[in-house]
């Protein structure tokens, strides 16, 4: 069941108006990764960010002085960036696989940032979308990822009502966090439109992969898991409020690290962070 690149980078492609759209707890999973960003930053001269979309990220880092290199396999994607780039010069942009950087060297980076999309959407080749990010950085990256314990109550959810049996997407996504859209007969009538490929983790089988390409993870737990519990009023009402926004923020840090790491992690947005530092 490999992925179908051209399907998945049209599908892309079609999204990357509302790329920056946030419906729920899409702020708290971004406000988290910077947090996680800022600790990393000490030392880095060049961040290289895989599937940077819209460049949510990269833009603000060039703007600080960071010289950039921002790839996308979505041609509408790097057109809005290079639109907010305007001006800048330490920015590049490269439509690119993420599953394949060969037109990187290796250690290119100091910092390389793989964050919601180009990992879990590379489907079964998702490890190699995780080997090149490590293969293309030098000091520290950052990769998030589909959280197998958030998909999997999404799954029962979205199938357990309409098909009255737990169907073997269900039990793929416990298996091996793996779905593919061909994969099982009735699971293109489980999401209208196209859903091509996916691939959801836990903590310990995300640092495996990290390990394996000579890098110590310092941490690799779920994101945003008490945003995801607690809900939409406490999320609302954070977002609206700034002194309790970092309160909250502090309070997510501390269950995902002490209470949950575990944990779901946001509803929306890649709810598992990996933070690593290629052995010396
Ligand atoms: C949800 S956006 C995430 C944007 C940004 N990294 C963030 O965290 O806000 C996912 C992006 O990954 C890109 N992407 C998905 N699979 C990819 C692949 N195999 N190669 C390159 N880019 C990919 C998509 O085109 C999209 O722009």
């Amino acid at each position: 069941m490999k992925p179908d690149f051209k399907r998945e980078q049209t599908w892309w492609e079609g999204k990357a108006d509302g790329e920056e759209r946030d419906v729920a707890d899409e702020a708290i999973n971004r406000a988290l990764r910077w947090r996680a960003i800022e600790r990393c930053l000490k030392g880095v001269k060049t961040i290289a960010e895989v599937g940077a979309a819209t460049g949510a990220f990269a833009i603000p880092l060039a703007k600080r002085g960071f010289t950039v290199t921002h790839i996308d396999f979505s041609a509408p994607a790097i057109a809005l960036a290079k639109l907010k780039a305007k001006g800048l010069k330490n920015i590049q942009f490269v439509q690119a696989n993420a599953a394949d950087l060969h037109m990187f060297p290796n250690k290119a980076f100091d910092l390389v940032l793989n964050m919601d999309g180009a990992v879990s959407f590379c489907g079964k080749d998702a490890n190699k979308s995780i080997k090149e990010t490590c293969r293309i950085c030098r000091k520290k990256l950052i990769i998030t990822a589909s959280n197998k314990a958030w998909l999997i109550p999404v799954w029962v959810a979205t199938t357990f009502p309409k098909f009255k049996k737990i169907v073997p997407a269900v039990k793929s996504m416990i298996k091996d966090g793996f779905w593919h859209y061909d994969q099982h007969p009735h699971n293109k009538q489980i999401v209208p439109g196209y859903f091509g490929t996916l691939k959801a983790f836990l903590p310990s089988e995300l640092a495996g992969l990290i390990k394996a390409s000579g890098f110590n993870v310092q941490t690799c737990h779920g994101l945003g898991s008490l945003a995801n519990l607690t809900g939409k009023d406490t999320v609302d009402f954070v977002k609206q409020n700034p002194r309790a926004r970092e309160t909250f923020l502090d309070l997510c840090e501390e269950f995902d690290k002490k209470i949950m790491p575990n944990g779901p992690g946001t509803k929306q947005r890649a709810g598992l962070i990996a933070i690593a530092k290629r052995k010396v």
